[in-house]
């Protein structure tokens, strides 16, 4: 098993002389006000809590947009500040953004037409002139931003999903020798797909400006070369998984990401967890036996609409199963600009609305709908406390809730339900109860299948799926990226 230990080595040794910088639009730490005291506060999302490691472990530097209300009063004269705040292992480099800019590049391009082009959840992608001018212009910021760390050195680069889909190319017209590297964090769809984007051609360019581009799954590097055949004089080569492009290479390559494994066993052991579980036994409307959890930012293309949807469906097959099943969502709210969110965030509510007044009896209802926010603490309480977790996304690069809810559950207990349309089915096939997510009527039976499995299966099921989690860690992935990138 790759240890934190194995990867600071690996780093060591192959990233000697070299500057190690990432970039994503989002950062690890913000900082907020909360009343006149400032506090520093970890981002959620699969990619900051998935990357945090890794830079503690490489040092080097992280560059992001600057989202808290008191980032500008925390950074320095280079908009540097050493994270994380009890323990700087490395510098977070913030970068500003107006509010048309974050309007056009965040809200626009990135969320309304890269993210739905992106996910087939048959939402209807915007592409607007307007916005695209904006995303270049910010891609241009990171870029430079990058290249002000570069100096007079040696780099590797590493960009992070499709917010930066052009950075390189800015980066490689100034410093053709910094190695760079970018992650796709989400699907990359079929080229079918792909077509109808107005601005595929400097898209793709963009991308094949990098020297190694990374997805999660195979099948995503596939799409991606298809595209690119379909859309540009390139010579793609399937055997090496390689794409050359005006003269220049870029290593088509799979990475699927995994989580702190060991971290998150021994944090969900810890006396903070076990007060946080007793915490939430209190906001559970009782009486009930059995707790079923999802954990997502709303999202349409999480696919809670189905979720809830399946939800009220096992109760009306199954009613034995009143007063005494509860489905506990937490939703981070994201995006929250966008009509489409705002929307969805509404029906949410609605539709859980509806299912509470439909089955409600005494103190008993069947959804808790938690859109406050948790803490690190109180996720892991979930994990360990929930029967089963319900992941039920329309189509998802990889997700990690999946991979943390199994990391989490030290005492074998629960059942993971998971979407065959995420990339984490592909290795998690054999100890979770797949699903089709649009398929109501099957999740249903999936979510009593869950229930009832007997209890040597359920330890069985979750002890492969621990296993593989185990050894396809966080650390591992991050390994396999730094060495391929250190081949070049
Ligand atoms: C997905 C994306 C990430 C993004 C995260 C949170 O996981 O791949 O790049 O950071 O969602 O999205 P948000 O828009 O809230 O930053």
């Amino acid at each position: 098993m790759w240890t934190k230990e194995d990867l600071t080595k690996t780093i060591q040794k192959n990233l000697k002389g070299y500057k190690f910088i990432i970039a994503s639009n989002k950062e690890p730490y913000m900082h907020e006000y909360k009343g006149k005291d400032i506090k520093c506060i970890k981002t959620v999302s699969g990619l900051t809590i998935a990357l945090d490691p890794v830079m503690e472990a490489a040092g080097g530097i992280w560059i992001a947009w600057a989202s808290g209300n008191a980032d500008k009063d925390t950074v320095d004269e280079n908009n540097c500040v050493k994270v994380p705040p009890d323990n700087p292992r490395y510098t977070l480099k913030r970068l500003w953004l107006s509010k048309e800019e974050e309007e056009g590049y965040y809200y626009g391009y990135s969320n309304q037409a890269i993210w739905p082009l992106s996910h087939i959840a048959y939402e209807k992608p915007i592409f607007l002139k307007e916005h695209w001018q904006i995303y270049k212009k910010v891609n241009q910021y990171f870029a430079r931003a990058v290249l002000e760390e570069i100096g007079n050195d040696k780099a590797f680069v590493w960009l992070q999903d499709y917010h930066l889909t052009l950075a390189a190319k800015y980066i490689k017209e100034q410093r053709p020798d910094a190695i760079v590297a970018m992650f796709w964090h989400i699907p990359w769809p079929n080229p079918e797909a792909f077509r109808i984007c107005p601005h595929k051609k400097e898209i793709l360019a963009g991308l094949l400006s990098c020297d190694l581009l990374g997805f999660h799954i195979r099948y995503h590097c596939i799409n991606f070369m298809d595209t690119v055949d379909f859309e540009l004089e390139a010579k793609t080569d399937y055997e090496e998984n390689s794409v050359i492009y005006r003269d220049h290479k870029t290593l088509i390559r799979p990475f699927p990401i995994g989580v702190d494994f060991e971290g998150i066993s021994q944090n969900a052991k810890s006396q903070e967890v076990k007060s946080a579980i007793d915490n939430l036994t209190s906001q559970i409307p009782p009486p009930y036996e059995v707790l079923a959890l999802s954990v997502d930012r709303v999202d349409y293309t999480k696919g809670i609409l189905e979720r809830l949807k399946a939800v009220d469906r096992f109760l009306q097959k199954y009613p034995e199963y009143q007063k005494r099943f509860v489905f506990y969502q937490v939703g981070a709210l994201s995006r929250i600009h966008i009509q489409t969110y705002k929307d969805l965030i509404n029906k949410v509510q609605e539709l859980a609305e509806e299912i509470n007044w439909k089955y409600k009896s005494g103190n008993w209802y069947p959804i808790v709908l938690n859109n406050k926010g948790i803490d690190y603490e109180q996720h892991l309480a979930l994990y360990r406390s929930a029967d089963l977790c319900i992941v039920s996304s329309l189509h998802d690069g990889m997700n990690l809730v999946a991979k943390e809810y199994v990391a989490a559950n030290v005492d074998l207990k629960g059942t993971l339900v998971l979407s065959q349309f995420t990339g984490s089915a592909r290795e998690l096939s054999k100890g979770a109860i797949l699903i089709n997510p649009y398929d109501f009527d099957s999740t249903a039976d999936a979510i009593k299948k869950a229930i009832q499995m007997p209890r040597e299966e359920k330890v069985e099921r979750m002890r492969r799926l621990r296993n593989n989690i185990a050894e396809r860690n966080i650390y591992r992935w991050a390994g396999k990226v730094i060495s391929n990138l250190a081949r070049l």
